[in-house]
């Protein structure tokens, strides 16, 4: 067995106080500290945790006893602590998204294929149960030849302001109007991650410049990115020969469910979602030119949702619209394999934050790759990034440069 991991989490915000809890049962850890620049937080957190502190991001990466480093600071400041904390010999855990820069991007996969460090990025729309689904029934040749699917991140901004003024106070505005696009991974991971080898070639993306919160949004400096656009989408051009729309939305009558697959074709079969139902079509071996529709609903939806949807429907879709699902895991999801430690421990985003968090300890303790490695990231990334420039651009095609494959003798952790 390795060393145990000795794990600096960096940013004591409202995000990483479901993390923590979880790095400390983890079996393969043996220690965790926490850090903010704002002492005050990483004091309450020691308090509420009983873990200890260490001072500044610079001593945890000093330190030669700390060996690993979870980035939960905000969006912006990913890349460049990524880059530094692989620099100083630790692997990284780092909340979504990667980086808000392609050549940071590109830069953490050199280190990374040089160092060997363990690289894994919190990407919960892994996890989630559409995404298992479709990669599990894509691997079973139920779908045919993929040909087109559709996936939608809705999070509107009046429920962020809590967010951005974290870290951001009465600025926070600022932080607020970045591209919806620079945040593109929980739904790229989504579709991406149920075809290996598939990555996106061509971007081509159209923004929407009209929203009322002419505060946030716009070119007059409203925000630091002069961001005009609260809602975009784009079209993806695979490798496949496949089509990928991604939505991402932050002005949007809409909040749950937030980040899902609407629809996922194939030459053989499809999936569909709306809101609650889960449904699988195939064509009917016995019957030409039919389909066998399959309602899957009950193993993508939490026990709390599947055991009253059918008696009770509006009374259930409001109970989803209203986030009840949020904490609880799904029927596909493969709990069994987490430790047993995890037992008890508040979930999150529909029960994927304990394989997040597992992945990466695993990943660490067996040299293996995680799922969410940076090769895959790269490719749940970089297509958002240019997709912005493509829609200032009023939607030019843009080519997206991909990084490959991992080596050949780096194993995936669960492949
Ligand atoms: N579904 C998801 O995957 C999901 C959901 C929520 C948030 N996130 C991600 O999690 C991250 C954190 O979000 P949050 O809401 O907790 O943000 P936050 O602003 O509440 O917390 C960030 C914290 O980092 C601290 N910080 C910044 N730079 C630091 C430094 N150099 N050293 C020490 N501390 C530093 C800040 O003081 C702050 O307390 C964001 O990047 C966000 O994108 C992901």
């Amino acid at each position: 067995m390795k060393e145990k991991i000795k794990i600096a989490v960096i940013g004591c915000g409202r995000f990483s106080p479901s993390f923590v809890p979880l790095f400390k049962a983890h079996p393969f850890v043996e220690k965790v500290y926490v850090c903010d620049e704002k002492r005050e937080r990483a004091e309450n957190f020691s308090e509420r945790f009983g873990v200890d502190i260490i001072d500044s991001f610079e001593q945890a990466l000093e330190s030669d006893e700390i060996n690993s480093i979870a980035i939960f600071t905000q969006r912006f400041k990913h890349g460049e602590m990524v880059i530094a904390a692989l620099k100083a010999g630790k692997h990284v855990y780092s909340a979504v998204p990667c980086s808000l820069s392609v050549d940071e991007i590109i830069e953490i996969e050199k280190l990374v294929r040089e160092t060997q460090l363990t690289y894994s990025m919190g990407e919960t729309g892994y996890y989630r149960a559409a995404a298992i689904f479709c990669r599990r029934e894509f691997a079973k040749g139920t779908f045919g030849k993929f040909t087109y699917a559709e996936a939608h991140y809705n999070h509107d901004i009046r429920n962020m302001e809590r967010s951005f003024r974290s870290s951001g106070g009465d600025e926070w505005r600022k932080y607020a109007g970045i591209p919806p696009m620079y945040y593109p991974t929980h739904s790229t991971a989504m579709i991406l991650s149920t075809m290996p080898g598939v990555y996106a070639k061509k971007v081509i993306a159209l923004g929407f410049s009209g929203s009322p919160r002419t505060d946030i949004f716009g070119v007059e400096g409203q925000n630091l990115y002069n961001n005009p656009f609260s809602n975009t989408t784009m079209l993806l051009e695979l490798s496949n020969g496949g089509i990928a729309r991604v939505s991402e939305n932050r002005c949007v009558g809409w909040k749950a469910p937030e980040t899902y697959i609407s629809q996922y074709y194939g030459t053989d079969g499809g999936y569909e979602f709306s809101v609650a139902h889960h449904s699988l079509a195939h064509w009917d071996p016995e019957r030409p030119g039919k389909v066998i529709m399959e309602d899957v609903t009950k193993e993508l939806q939490p026990k709390c949702i599947s055991d009253v949807l059918y008696s009770d429907y509006a009374d259930t879709i409001q109970k989803i619209a209203d986030g009840a699902d949020f904490y609880d895991t799904v029927p596909i999801q493969p709990v069994e394999r987490l430790p047993e430690e995890f037992k008890g421990i508040r979930n999150g985003h529909n029960g994927t934050h304990h394989f997040l968090i597992d992945d990466f300890c695993r990943a660490v303790e067996t040299g293996k790759l995680s799922p969410t490695n940076i090769w895959q990231v790269a490719r749940y990334n970089i297509p958002g990034l240019l997709a912005h420039e493509s829609a200032l651009q009023g939607g030019v095609a843009i080519d997206v440069p991909d990084l490959g494959e991992p080596p050949e003798d780096w194993e995936v952790l669960w492949s």
